[in-house]
């Protein structure tokens, strides 16, 4: 029996929590030979309902669960981590403008940056799902100095599976038929789903679609899909995204198994994107990391549509520079190499004290 992995998850009383959370407990992201231990933070306002969702965990019966904890902040709940999912983050309210959104998420990615970077393991995998998820996810990796930049990810997976399932339908083929689709940049309506490398059973796509379906139809819909589900389903996409975050946890962990990836991770600079933002690119995984799949071709349209969405994550950057500790900027620029895929468990964390408590929620 592997040891157990602790786990946390933000915002773990909302939505997409409520089906990502069952799905790990499931394990479904890292295999069901991986015990986990699940350590959900929240808000102070929303504890009542987290233990309620850590009850309907529990009467689940989940073998692979060895403990579950509630924490009402990210110092308490992220001590001896492996994998964080953060999803919570503050949502638009009536009247926030976008510069507003960056600013009050600033300060939640700010903390827990310095709690990442202060009390969990030091192979500690977190992927950033609460929007806007690309620059939540700078403030996140700037504020953890001893953490290396290429630990922290944003989510831009469920982009990328969006334009396999659109696009499956398209061409009457499996998703998983599928490879070679890129979505760069932000997650957001400035993303670029590139299809120019794709391959459908292994031949190209872009030449069995129609040039003006792909710009003035595909590209929209995925660029706007996430209104799209909110228009119909009056809810933001809730369980498409806990998917897509385990997707790319269990990718980046497990590996692609050879197929290509977009994840929002730093920029070393390839394909001409500015260093030091959190851009998606195409990337494969293997060994518990990423790497960038560098000799794709991109064409003058490409590079426009890739321009204009570094050009936003720039300008997001500019609106919450005065916010980023200066002694982190140099860092994030000269990237070392990413972590080896061991899961280390000199944590520190004393197990038996904390974590396994006769009714498992504590
Ligand atoms: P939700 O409002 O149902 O749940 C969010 C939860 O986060 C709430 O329970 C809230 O109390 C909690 N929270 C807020 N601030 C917190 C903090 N500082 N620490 C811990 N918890 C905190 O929202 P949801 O539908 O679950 O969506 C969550 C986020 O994911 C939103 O920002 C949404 O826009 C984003 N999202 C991203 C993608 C993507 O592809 N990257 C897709 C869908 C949704
Ligand atoms: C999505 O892509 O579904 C979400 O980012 C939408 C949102 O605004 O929460």
């Amino acid at each position: 029996m592997k040891q157990p992995v602790r786990i946390a998850v933000t915002g773990a009383a909302g939505n997409i929590s409520y089906s990502l959370l069952f799905k790990i407990a499931a394990g479904e992201m890292l295999g069901t030979d991986q015990p986990v231990i699940l350590q959900l933070v929240e808000i102070p306002q929303a504890m009542d309902k987290l233990r309620g969702v850590a009850m309907e965990l529990e009467d689940c019966s989940f073998p692979l669960v060895h403990g579950i904890t509630l924490h009402d902040n990210p110092f308490d709940g992220f001590k001896g981590i492996h994998y964080a999912m953060l999803v919570g983050a503050r949502p638009r309210s009536k009247g926030m403008e976008r510069a507003d959104l960056l600013e009050a998420n600033a300060a939640i990615f700010s903390e827990q940056g310095k709690a990442l970077n202060d009390v969990a393991n030091r192979d500690v995998k977190a992927l950033v799902i609460g929007n806007p998820a690309n620059t939540n996810c700078l403030i996140l990796s700037r504020n953890a100095p001893d953490l290396d930049p290429s630990q922290f990810c944003a989510m831009t997976r469920l982009d990328h599976n969006r334009s396999l399932g659109i696009l499956g339908n398209k061409l009457g083929v499996n998703p998983s038929d599928i490879d070679g689709v890129t979505v760069w940049g932000n997650h957001s309506p400035t993303m670029y789903p590139d299809l120019h490398n794709a391959t459908a059973l292994g031949e190209s796509v872009i030449d069995q679609i129609d040039e003006s379906w792909y710009k003035t139809e595909f590209t929209p819909r995925i660029q706007k899909r996430g209104a799209e589900i909110i228009e119909w389903r009056g809810l933001s996409s809730a369980a498409s995204a806990a998917q897509a975050g385990l997707d790319h946890m269990r990718d980046w962990a497990l590996g692609s198994e050879g197929k290509i990836v977009s994840m929002g991770i730093i920029s070393d600079g390839s394909y001409g994107v500015a260093k030091g933002i959190y851009y998606s690119f195409p990337c494969i995984c293997e060994f518990g990391s990423y790497q960038i799949v560098k000799d794709l071709e991109v064409n003058e349209y490409g590079q426009s549509m890739m321009k204009k969405t570094e050009q936003e994550l720039l300008e997001e950057k500019a609106a919450v520079d005065h916010l980023l500790p200066a002694d982190t900027a140099e860092s994030r620029e000269n990237l070392r190499t990413s972590t080896d895929g061991q899961t280390q468990f000199d944590n520190g964390v004393d197990a038996a004290s904390a974590y396994y408590k006769a009714d498992r929620i504590c």
